[in-house]
């Protein structure tokens, strides 16, 4: 007896070690605080009734979860306020649970019924996106799915984020985005419990938001030439060329956005980003330069306006920062965020500050004046005294200021709230000097970088993948936590033309910084998060949303052994097959598998890599030239 008790304990602990190693048990993304699994599902009925109360915060939510329940499905929906026996129940906690606070929920999932709830609306919101996440992939599709069987797994599920600040920042500037297309990318993020929409709304290619006061700013400043190759190189700029690209959100649209993005429970940070990276505003209104001429410069197409030295630091080509001395500078950013500030409901505004040129301040007269009146003794100073102007205009309007990490360099007010972006070095000093922080550092959160290998991704700068964005914690080591507000990614469009290569940049690696910014860090999970990284890919399938494949890719790690070439390859997920080709065919499953590290043959000049789990191939054909591999490894 006690033998077979004992075998079948090691039964037991075995299907239980599988089961941790096997794909996990379901794909919420972000992780939840807690979930448990029961025995048994609950099946869908033919005629859905909803329980919830009449809270018009809560229509969104609802509308939500009753065309999710409906349109794959083809089932009916109900929505009642009294029905203790509806097999669906939102419920608002008549006594607060204070383990789950304002953005938190239960969802238990039991045969009969499904029960969420929380102690606020956007509890209810989120408890919706994790349930929607435990049905088959299919309800995620915009008509009747055929042959599913409409199941959710019994769980219970308590859950909670671990930041207050969960952002992803979307660069509508270099690359404009219409009104619907910021509108999805609202509800793509908050499909992963994002609830902070940062938005970069004016930079040197174009200013997006309508100030009544100043209409020049989207007459002009909202237009340039449309080109197209690698941004950042293109031509410069002709007398004649047709400002054809371009666009701006009228107040009405912003008032619409904000409003959208309220009901699914998030804020919108509006970044007008001053002193630097100006041109559109000087385009629009030269005397904010403090260079005579401005009024012979063009709205930022993509040709190169920056030298770049390699080290951090940088030359304006064209004067693009606004000039500290002018206070016509201060009156035209009290008219900005006077509007700014009516439209946006958001405690903070972002002001921006990262990277302002200041060589055309060093030549100018009034510069120099104004450092001799206010005593600054470099241009960090200048710039500190910039920013405890635009600091008192914005908390004129009854707002509080937010900057990238270069409002620190020359002394900003206590209050300020800082974005770490380069690196965590900011935010780190940041929190030290008790401002709060936002951690966004390149990193592991600049989501415009490229995620795969360069010889097949659009050209960008540099390379995060995926399981380094999974790295992000927005709490550095040593830093007190209280002073963290959160993180977020950031999404520069400069090498983002259009909105479906934007989807291929954010996913999968937004679902890593979800993780970051809402679950435990002690629940994240590099294998686990991955295979629900796969069972969200079929979602997306199915929505037809796209997603860079880069995890199932080879990464190429060319070795100089001698000054011959050894070529290592991995991927960034394991239990998947590699196969390659040096004969200049495509490989498929029937090609020599690759399992130690190779030499290249003698005369060969093309390696390509192809990857399958079983027979499925699941990454693209990546061909790289041997030549370019011995180039890496430095070998001539
Ligand atoms: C930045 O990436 N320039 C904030």
């Amino acid at each position: 007896m006690k033998k077979t008790v004992f075998f079948f304990s090691c039964y037991l602990l075995c299907v239980a070690a599988f089961a941790q190693t096997s794909s996990p048990r379901h794909s919420i993304i972000p992780e939840p605080v807690k979930i448990a699994h029961n025995q048994g599902t609950f099946t869908l009925p033919e005629n859905i009734v909803i329980e919830a109360p009449n809270l018009p915060a809560l229509a969104t939510t609802i509308t939500l979860l009753k065309d999710r329940l409906t349109i794959p499905t083809g089932y009916k929906a109900s929505v009642t306020t009294n029905a203790a026996t509806a097999p669906i129940r939102l419920v608002i906690n008549k006594t607060a649970n204070a383990e789950i606070g304002k953005e938190g929920y239960q969802l238990t999932v039991g045969k009969d019924a499904v029960v969420i709830s929380a102690n606020e609306p956007g509890g209810l919101y989120y408890g919706v996106q994790s349930l929607l996440q435990l049905l088959p992939s299919e309800i995620e599709s915009k008509a009747v799915a055929t042959g599913v069987k409409w199941e959710i797994p019994a769980v219970e599920v308590t859950d909670y984020p671990r930041f207050g600040w969960r952002g992803l920042m979307f660069d509508v500037s270099r690359h404009f985005f219409t009104k619907q297309e910021v509108k999805d990318f609202i509800d793509n993020m908050a499909r992963y419990k994002f609830n902070l929409l940062h938005w970069h709304l004016t930079d040197d290619e174009g200013w997006r938001i309508e100030i009544k006061s100043l209409p020049n700013l989207t007459k002009k400043g909202a237009w340039r030439t449309d080109k197209s190759g690698y941004f950042g190189t293109f031509s410069a700029p002709l007398p004649n060329e047709p400002l054809n690209y371009g666009g701006f959100y009228t107040q009405d649209d912003i008032k619409e956005v904000v409003q959208y993005a309220k009901e699914r429970f998030v804020n919108i940070l509006p970044e007008v980003d001053v002193p630097g990276h100006s041109l559109a505003a000087i385009v629009s209104y030269p005397e904010l330069a403090c260079t005579p001429g401005a009024e012979n410069y063009r709205v930022r197409s993509g040709e190169k306006i920056m030298d770049w030295h390699g080290n951090g630091t940088f030359t304006a080509l064209v004067d693009n920062s606004l000039c500290p001395a002018s206070e016509k500078v201060y009156t035209f950013l009290d008219k900005v965020f006077t509007e700014v500030a009516a439209l946006f409901p958001f405690e903070y505004i972002h002001v921006g500050g990262d990277e302002c040129a200041k060589n055309f301040w060093e030549k100018s007269a009034d510069v120099k004046t104004l450092m001799k009146k206010e005593g600054l003794k470099d241009m960090h100073e200048v710039q500190g005294y910039f920013e405890k102007r635009v600091g008192k205009i914005i908390s004129s309007k009854g707002k509080k200021l937010i900057g990238w990490d270069e409002i620190l360099e020359g002394g900003v007010a206590a209050d300020a709230a800082v974005m770490s972006w380069r690196g965590e070095k900011g935010g780190i000093e940041a929190a030290k000097l008790k401002h709060e922080v936002v951690m966004s550092p390149t990193t592991f959160v600049y989501l415009d970088y490229m995620q795969g290998d360069p010889i097949l991704e659009p050209r960008v700068y540099a390379t995060l993948r995926l399981n380094k964005a999974y790295q992000f914690d927005p709490v550095p080591a040593g830093v007190d936590p209280k002073y963290i507000k959160g993180g977020q990614g950031n999404i520069w469009t400069e090498q983002i033309p259009n909105v479906r290569h934007l989807e291929y940049m954010i996913w999968p690696r937004a679902f890593a910084v979800s993780e970051s910014v809402w679950s435990p860090r002690e629940k994240k999970n590099w294998k686990n998060f991955t295979q629900k990284v796969e069972q969200q890919f079929k979602r997306y399938d199915v929505l037809e949303m796209k997603y860079a494949t880069s995890m199932f890719e080879p990464i190429f790690t060319p070795k100089n052994k001698a000054g011959k070439l050894e070529i290592e390859l991995a991927t960034e997920v394991d239990d998947i097959d590699i196969y390659y080709s040096f004969d200049n065919s495509f490989p498929d499953r029937f090609y020599p598998k690759y399992n130690k590290p190779m030499e290249a043959p003698k005369d060969a000049v093309m390696l390509r890599v192809v990857t399958y789990r079983g027979k499925e191939q699941l990454g693209r054909v990546i061909s790289m030239p041997v030549e370019e591999l011995k180039k890496r490894a430095k070998i001539s």
